[in-house]
């Protein structure tokens, strides 16, 4: 029995033809992941003496500033072309408003500065600008003590004066995550106001408030007061409408680029905010993501490496233009082979 039943006249097989070797399938791929695709999320804590593993996310560390620099250059060697940086301050400088990621000498700066310094040019850097690591709550920025919600207006200065405070330090890129109504408007105009004009910004534009960050939350040690969430300022899971609205305001206010978050979860958001805007596409891997290839990977349940070029390749095929993974180091080693 033939696999295609033959039809007179109408060409069997013509499929099945251009997937015999290797050769024909690399010459008729339509997405092609390269390391020049790949973002790597990095964590840097303050007053740590030695890197810490993180037991959720197998493979990734909190780093040291010497563990850091060591990991942009061994990810510059790679080729890989970005790092996201999520600096943590000591759990006793956290505070209410999240001063410490203001503080100019707080490690903010100071991890910025080390990777800038140890990379120049070879690498874009980006920076999470939000506050949930430094807050006490955990919340994305300050809370109104009236109502308890995080106050948007008064966190929207709060990310503009971080912004400041992290392209002065080097960063190539601000990457408001906070999904407050307004950020990149506020940001866009405090860098051009500190002279920062080549400062890009990459908003999460369609940020889901999802159950997938939370390995990230034990990576970056935050917890939010009394079992909150963050349901009152990310989207609706259930919403996809919503994404392309917060996309198109998002460039509007002057977003250079902008993220759809989770990744996996919500390949439709990512393919229709591809065809909806003419700015770059990021999409987040995220941690949870990660997460999951690893825990069946070590159960022997999948191949973890092939599971993971699958997922981030299907990231790419759905319009992203580069894709944010903790799989960054380990892909770009893949496909430099
Ligand atoms: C907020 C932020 C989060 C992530 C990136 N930036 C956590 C959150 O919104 O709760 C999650 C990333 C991940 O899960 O990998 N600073």
């Amino acid at each position: 029995m033939p696999v295609v039943p033959a039809v007179p006249g109408f060409p069997t097989r013509r499929l099945r033809r251009l997937r015999r070797t290797p050769a024909l399938r690399r010459l008729v791929a339509q997405t092609r992941l390269t390391t020049d695709d790949l973002v790597a999320p990095l964590f840097v804590a303050d007053g740590l003496e030695v890197p810490r593993p993180v037991g959720s996310l197998p493979g990734v560390v909190q780093h040291t500033i010497p563990s850091l620099v060591e990991e942009v250059r061994r990810l510059a060697d790679l080729g890989v072309p970005g790092v996201i940086l999520f600096p943590l301050p000591r759990p006793r400088d956290k505070d209410a408003t999240g001063s410490a990621a203001l503080d100019p000498d707080g490690i903010t700066r100071r991890a910025l500065e080390a990777v800038r310094d140890a990379v120049g040019d070879d690498l874009v850097v980006m920076a999470d600008c939000c506050l949930d690591e430094f807050t006490d709550h955990g919340h994305c920025g300050v809370l109104d003590p009236s109502t308890g919600d995080v106050d948007n207006d008064a966190t929207v200065e709060l990310y503009a004066d971080l912004a400041v405070v992290q392209a002065a330090a080097g960063a190539d890129v601000i990457a408001p995550s906070g999904m407050m109504d307004g950020q990149v408007a506020a940001i866009r105009t405090s860098l051009d106001a500190a002279g920062h004009t080549n400062t890009a910004i990459l908003a999460y534009a369609a940020k889901y408030a999802s159950a997938l960050y939370g390995p990230f939350r034990e990576a970056a040690d935050v917890t939010i007061v009394g079992g909150g969430d963050r349901k009152g300022y990310q989207q609706d899971p259930r919403n996809g409408r919503e994404a392309l609205a917060e996309v198109v305001l998002d460039v509007a206010e002057g977003a250079d680029m902008v993220m759809v978050k989770p990744a996996l979860t919500y390949l439709d958001v990512v393919a229709e905010v591809r065809g909806a805007v003419d700015v770059p596409v990021a999409a987040y891997h995220v941690s949870g993501e990660y997460a999951m290839v690893k825990a069946a990977a070590e159960r022997g349940w999948i191949d973890g490496p092939a599971v993971a070029l699958e997922q981030v390749t299907a990231v790419k095929r759905a319009g992203a233009d580069f894709v944010l993974t903790y799989f960054a180091g380990e892909l770009a080693e893949v496909l430099h082979d």
